[in-house]
C-alpha cells in the first residue's frame, strides 16, 4: 500500500512535469509567433494561419502583452489587405482598439486603427470613414516622429477617391512620404532591405502623378541606385522591385501601386518572393 502510494506520487509528479514542460508559454508563444510573421513579411505567405495561430494562443495566455497584440492586429490586417478578407478586418479592428485601451499612447495602433476603419467604410459609411481619416492624422500630430503613423497614412490615402480625399481638406502625401523616405534613407535593415528603394520609388509616383515628369524620373533613379543587398533572398525581391521600377520611369502606365509587390506590406520586407502564394 505504502509503495502504492509513493509510485503514484511520482507518476503524478512526473506527469507535472511533462505538462509544463510542453506547454510553452505566452513569450515564447508569441516570440515564435512574430518570427513567423516576419517570414511570412519576407514572402512566405502560407505560414500566415501559423504566425496567427501562435499569437492567438499568446493572447489566451497573456491578454495584456500589447506588443504580442501589436504584431497579431497587423498580422490580420495584412491578411485582409493582401487577400481581401473581411473576417480578419474585423478581427484586426478590435485588436488595434483593444490595444490602444491598454496603452493609449501606442499612436500607431491608432493610426492603424484609423486605416481599418477607412477600408471597412467601403466608400458607404462616411461617418466611419471620417473617424478613421481623423485618427491617421490624430496619431501623427500627437508623434509627429512616429514613422509609422506616417506610412500608415500616406499608403492608405492612395486608394482614396478624389470626393473622400477633399473631404479631409485634399490631402497630399509628399510630406509625409518624404519625412519616411528621407528616415529610409539613413537607414540600413536587414528584415527591411528595401525601405528606402521602395520610398524613394513612392516619392517618384507622386511626382508622377503631378505631371513632374523630370522630379518623378529624378527619384526613381535615386530608387534603382541604392546598393544591392548582399542577402541572395533580398536580391532577388530586389530584381523584381527593380523591373517594375524601370517600367514606370520609360513610360509604364499602370501606377507602381497597382503592381501587387507594391501595394500591401511586401515590399521593403521581400526576401522570398518566391514563395509568395499564387493568385
Ligand atoms: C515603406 C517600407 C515598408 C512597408 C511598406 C512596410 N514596412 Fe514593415 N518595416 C519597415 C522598416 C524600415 C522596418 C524596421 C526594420 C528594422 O527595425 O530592422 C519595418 C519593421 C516591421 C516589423 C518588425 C518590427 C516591428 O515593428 O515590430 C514588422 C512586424 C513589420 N514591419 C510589419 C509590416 C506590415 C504588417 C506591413 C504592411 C501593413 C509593413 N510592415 C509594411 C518598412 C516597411
Amino acid at each position: 500500500m505504502k509503495n502504492w502510494i509513493l509510485i503514484s506520487a511520482i507518476a503524478i509528479t512526473l506527469a507535472a512535469g511533462t505538462v509544463t514542460a510542453t506547454e510553452p508559454d505566452a513569450k515564447e508563444l508569441a516570440a515564435k509567433g512574430y518570427a513567423t510573421f516576419k517570414a511570412v513579411l519576407a514572402g512566405d505567405e502560407a505560414k500566415l494561419p501559423e504566425a496567427i495561430g501562435y499569437m492567438e494562443e499568446s493572447r489566451k495566455a497573456d491578454g495584456a502583452n500589447v506588443s504580442n497584440l501589436f504584431n497579431l492586429a497587423r498580422a490580420y490586417f495584412f491578411e485582409a489587405i493582401t487577400f481581401i478578407r473581411q473576417e480578419p478586418l474585423v478581427k484586426a479592428e478590435q485588436t488595434f482598439a483593444r490595444i490602444i485601451e491598454l496603452d493609449p499612447k501606442r499612436v500607431d495602433a491608432l493610426s492603424f486603427h484609423g486605416s481599418v476603419l477607412t477600408i471597412m467604410s467601403q466608400g458607404g459609411d462616411s461617418a466611419k470613414f471620417m473617424q478613421g481619416a481623423q485618427e491617421m492624422r490624430t496619431a501623427i500630430e500627437r508623434s509627429p516622429n512616429d514613422v509609422t503613423s506616417r506610412i500608415v497614412l500616406s499608403s492608405t490615402a492612395r486608394n482614396f477617391p478624389p470626393q473622400a480625399l477633399a473631404a479631409m481638406g485634399n490631402y497630399d502625401p509628399s510630406g509625409d512620404l518624404q519625412f519616411v523616405s528621407n528616415i529610409f534613407d539613413r537607414l540600413h535593415s536587414d528584415f527591411a532591405p528595401h525601405a528606402s528603394v521602395v520610398m524613394n520609388a513612392f516619392v517618384g509616383e507622386g511626382y508622377k502623378m503631378k505631371g513632374d515628369e523630370e522630379k518623378a524620373r529624378a527619384s526613381f533613379q535615386t530608387a534603382l541606385g541604392v546598393g544591392m543587398p548582399n542577402d541572395a533572398g533580398a536580391r532577388s525581391g530586389r530584381e523584381l522591385l527593380n523591373t517594375a521600377i524601370t517600367e514606370r520611369m520609360n513610360g509604364g502606365e499602370k501606377p507602381l501601386f497597382a503592381n501587387p509587390l507594391f501595394s500591401g506590406c511586401h515590399s521593403c520586407h521581400l526576401a522570398a518572393a518566391d514563395k509568395l502564394l499564387p493568385r
